[in-house]
């Protein structure tokens, strides 16, 4: 069963000071309801979710990385294409950042659109417990919306006295669906209302360690403009939306209801009200217009001619049959966990065409570090360019990516509870 809260939790903080300090440590956070006990968790700069980052495109972000929590930590920038020196992996791109020590983390922000940051160290258990953010790159010229909203979506398996449950690595939840929570919500940033007739922008994240969220919107008609912090050439119908975890959308829409904007989880019993937005008074001066693109972001066009051809397959998991050579509960191509060599090395610039097989019983979110890749549509046709890809049991699905980013970088399932248990590999471009 999940519950429902009115607790609005992130506060906003722009990025005022250069470096910007950015302080994992314990926090209490009022997940629960007002009047439920709050919830001993870890945050960043005394919040968690921890503060909004954001920057316009093509500046710098300099974060000094302090931790305070008791183990070791890194912060990793999901979705951003920077230098791999920054990417925020221990054990790949620098040392772990143990409790009392620092980092700091330099890179530009490439790309207009809504990314996120979150521990990249047991992140199956530091996620859980709110070590990640929303880091929002602003367009050059942004599109006219009287509201720009973010909305983390996310779930929590708290117990009775409101604590969370520990168990982060139960072997039975890595070989099922992951941890998944017993009460979800989305938290909105700013929570404020907004009026009748305004054109807002929705920033959605999932942020859930395990959770795919399909998602129904009230009282909004819109489109969706934007997956992964990627401009859509063509806007589209806000149907059947559905964001695995680390997935975004960004909707741009008009406010048609004098009530509330909804955010539904359409559960098999019930429809699951994850969050609203207040409606107060009417916007009467904006004039009716069609939803805009969003300007691009830089694409390489893949050499399709010349592509290598790659099939990544995921295997293992409760109810079905383990690869011979596999040594966890999850495996790539009969491999779990890192190797000392890569799935693959590819010449900078390179284009592959990956096909990403499910051979399990459960759906998979698999991401690659450092590029966004194209999903391959019918006929060919190449559709969104993500950083994430969901692939259903039993599916196949293809993408095209250009390896032109240097460096080591992940590509893993960000069902954080499939990751470490042993759905993770590299990749590497010299
Ligand atoms: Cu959102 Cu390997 O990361
Ligand atoms: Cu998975």
């Amino acid at each position: 069963m999940i519950t429902t809260c009115a607790a609005a939790l992130a506060p906003r903080i722009a990025l005022a000071s250069v470096p910007f300090e950015l302080i994992a440590q314990p926090v209490n956070a009022q997940i629960l309801p007002a009047g439920d006990p709050a919830t001993p968790m870890l945050g960043f700069n005394g919040s968690a979710p921890g503060p909004v980052l954001r920057a316009r495109q093509g500046d710098t972000f300099d974060i000094r990385f302090l931790n305070q929590i008791d183990e070791g930590s890194a912060v990793h920038w999901h979705g951003l294409r920077i230098d791999n020196a920054m990417d925020g992996v221990p054990g790949m791109t620098q040392e772990v950042v143990e409790t009392g020590a620092e980092f700091e983390y330099s890179f530009r922000a490439p790309d207009a659109g809504t990314f996120w940051y979150h521990s990249h160290n047991r992140s199956w258990e530091q996620v859980a417990k709110g070590l990640y953010g929303p880091l929002i790159v602003e367009e050059l010229t942004p599109p006219d919306v009287d509201h720009d909203l973010i909305v983390m979506i996310d779930d929590w398996r708290i117990t009775e006295n409101g604590a969370l449950a520990e168990g982060f690595e139960n072997r039975h939840d890595q070989a099922h669906q992951g941890r998944l929570g017993n009460f979800a919500r989305a938290l909105v940033e700013p929570n404020s209302p907004v009026r009748l007739g305004d054109r807002v922008r929705l920033r959605l994240i999932n942020v859930a360690t395990d959770r795919i969220f399909p998602i129904e919107l009230e009282g909004i008609d819109g489109k969706i403009v934007a997956f992964d912090g990627m401009p859509l050439p063509n806007p589209q119908a806000v149907s059947n939306l559905i964001l695995a975890p680390a997935q975004r959308a960004d909707i741009i829409a008009d406010v048609t209801s004098d009530d509330q904007i909804a955010f539904v989880f359409p559960t098999r019993d019930d429809p699951y009200l994850l969050g609203e937005i207040p409606v107060e008074g009417a916007n009467t001066t904006r004039q009716p217009s069609e939803i805009p693109a969003l300007p691009p972001n830089e694409q390489k066009q893949p050499d399709l001619d010349n592509a290598v051809v790659l099939s990544l397959t995921m295997q293992g998991g409760a109810m079905s049959r383990p690869a011979s050579t596999q040594t966890d509960i999850w495996a790539f191509n009969g491999q779990s966990g890192l190797t000392d060599t890569p799935f693959h090395r590819f010449e900078r610039g390179q284009t592959a065409r990956i096909r990403l097989v499910n051979d399990t019983r459960f759906p998979h979110g698999i991401h690659l570090h450092g590029h966004h890749f194209f999903e391959v549509g019918a006929n060919n046709s190449l559709g969104a360019f993500r950083d994430t890809a969901m692939v259903n049991a039993g599916d196949t699905r293809e993408i095209v990516c250009v390896f032109d980013n240097p460096g080591k970088w992940l590509l893993h399932c960000h069902m954080l509870g499939h990751q470490a248990a042993g759905m993770k590999t590299w990749v590497e471009v010299a």
